[in-house]
């Protein structure tokens, strides 16, 4: 495939290398004559690991040249992939005047173009700028999106200082567009990778670089604090955390990565809780495990804000316990929701399987006779009892039959959602909490 690669700085200088190696023909563009040269000389313009080979072997077959004029490259090219540069200004908001201008100047090419082009947005850019490139594309070369050229988003994952083989080892590569034409052309180009193609929304394609990169910044400050404990306490935490990678079940795994509702339960909350008073009696500072919990707080305060939206005060809650499958009622993000629309005036009715008032005992009765001490008055044993008495019915349990209650469900004023059950996502009273 004949490819233009708009920026060759470190995206672009081994986007460039690796799509030639993989037998495309590549012509690089940058505003900067320097590093345009240093590529028309068979050199890189940065410093990486196998890249200088790369660069000089391609250049030596032909398979590479690099210009400063835009057009150049969009006339001679199929497809365009933009890795310019794309930093934060001080207010921590993305700059993308350099991406804009370049869409800008390959829309002015494309008003003398007749073939279809396709535009790869590879830069790290929020959620919104395929459309937004695709308006700059379509002012500048009068032509339409989706007739005479698409815009897709396909983000970079590579690292420095491993960039080439990250380049040839993603874990996924993630393709965002709205022509299947072009979709499947920029597929073909990864076609040689071994990775899996995910093919999918724009905003997901968009959004995702963002959120790799949010948790990995996670990841590393988490086992900073946990090191500054460890090394407070004389535990080696190497070794600690080489033991809890060993987890793959519930630590490093799909576990826990569902956007939903809070945690609780008898271990997490209070598990937690003792970490972060570890650290403080160490005079240690944990940013990062102190915010655990107002995050977990937060969740909450976002179903409430939702119940109270509605304007409506007869609730119905489907299910009580932390989670589905345990009749355990301790530190359940539903007990202090119960609390919190009791304080405030609501009225509700609270069904769940396996709480049983008669059957609770110990540490569990206790928790509840003293957060919701009338318990008795509002449990049913009759799911559709509870229904029929509320306008607002809010599901916090991932075992309830949505497709048994749909029909009753729809009547309501809505239906909010703490858990995501397929079968409910399309009635048109359907509040997600987070999605
Ligand atoms: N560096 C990384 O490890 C990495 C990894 C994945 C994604 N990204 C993302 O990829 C993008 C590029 O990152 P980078 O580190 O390669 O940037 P960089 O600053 O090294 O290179 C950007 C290049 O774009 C050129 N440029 C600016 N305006 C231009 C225009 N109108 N036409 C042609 N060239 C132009 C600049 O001269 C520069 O050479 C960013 O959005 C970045 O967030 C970077």
């Amino acid at each position: 495939m004949e490819i233009s690669i708009f920026g060759l700085g470190y995206v672009g200088c081994v986007s460039l290398g690796c799509l030639a190696k993989n037998g495309h023909r590549v012509i690089g563009v940058d505003v900067n004559q320097f590093k345009v040269d240093l590529i028309n000389k068979g050199l890189p313009t940065i410093v990486e690991k196998d890249i200088d080979n790369i660069i000089s072997e391609e250049f030596k077959r032909g398979k590479i040249t690099a210009t400063v004029f835009a057009e150049e490259a969009v006339l001679n090219s199929e497809v365009s992939i933009l890795c310019v540069g794309t930093p934060s200004s001080p207010q921590g908001h993305l700059n993308l005047s350099y991406i804009y201008k370049t869409a800008e100047q390959i829309g002015e090419a494309l008003a003398k173009k007749d073939s279809f082009h396709v535009v790869i947005i590879r830069s790290t850019v929020m959620p919104g700028t395929n459309k937004k490139i695709g308006e700059i594309i379509e002012n500048s070369s009068g032509k339409k999106r989706g007739v005479a050229f698409s815009v897709v988003s396909n983000p970079e994952f590579l690292r420095e200082g491993s960039a080439v083989k990250d380049y040839y080892n993603p874990a996924v590569t993630v393709i965002g567009g709205d022509h299947e034409l072009a979709l499947k052309k920029v597929a073909s180009i990864y076609e040689e990778l071994d990775a899996p193609i995910e093919i999918t929304d724009i905003e997901v394609a968009e959004i995702i670089k963002y959120v790799n990169n949010s948790f990995h910044a996670l990841k590393i400050t988490f086992a900073n604090e946990v090191g500054n404990i460890c090394k407070a306490l004389e535990i080696d935490s190497h070794h600690v955390m080489q033991i809890f990678c060993k987890d793959t079940h519930l630590n490093i795994s799909p576990a826990y990565f569902k956007p939903g509702f809070a945690y609780g339960g008898s271990c997490l909350p209070k598990d937690l809780m003792g970490m972060v008073t570890l650290a403080h009696d160490h005079y240690l500072l944990s940013p990062v495990l102190n915010a655990i919990h107002d995050s977990n707080e937060n969740q909450k305060r976002l179903a409430f804000e939702i119940i109270q939206r509605t304007g409506k005060k007869k609730i119905a809650l489907m299910g009580l316990s932390f989670k589905e499958g345990t009749d355990d009622l301790r530190y359940s993000p539903s007990v202090d929701l119960a609390e919190k629309m009791i304080g405030k005036g609501y009225s509700l009715s609270i069904y769940d399987k396996n709480v049983h008032l008669s059957k609770l005992v110990g540490a569990n009765k206790q928790f509840i006779d003293e957060h919701l001490p009338h318990l008795s008055d509002l449990i049913t044993n009759d799911p559709m009892e509870a229904i029929e008495s509320a306008d607002i019915i809010l599901i916090n349990h991932k075992n309830f039959d949505g497709h048994k209650y749909k029909s009753a469900l729809s009547q309501k004023s809505a239906v909010i959602d703490l858990v995501r059950i397929e079968d409910l996502e399309n009635l048109p009273n359907y509040h997600g909490l987070c999605w």
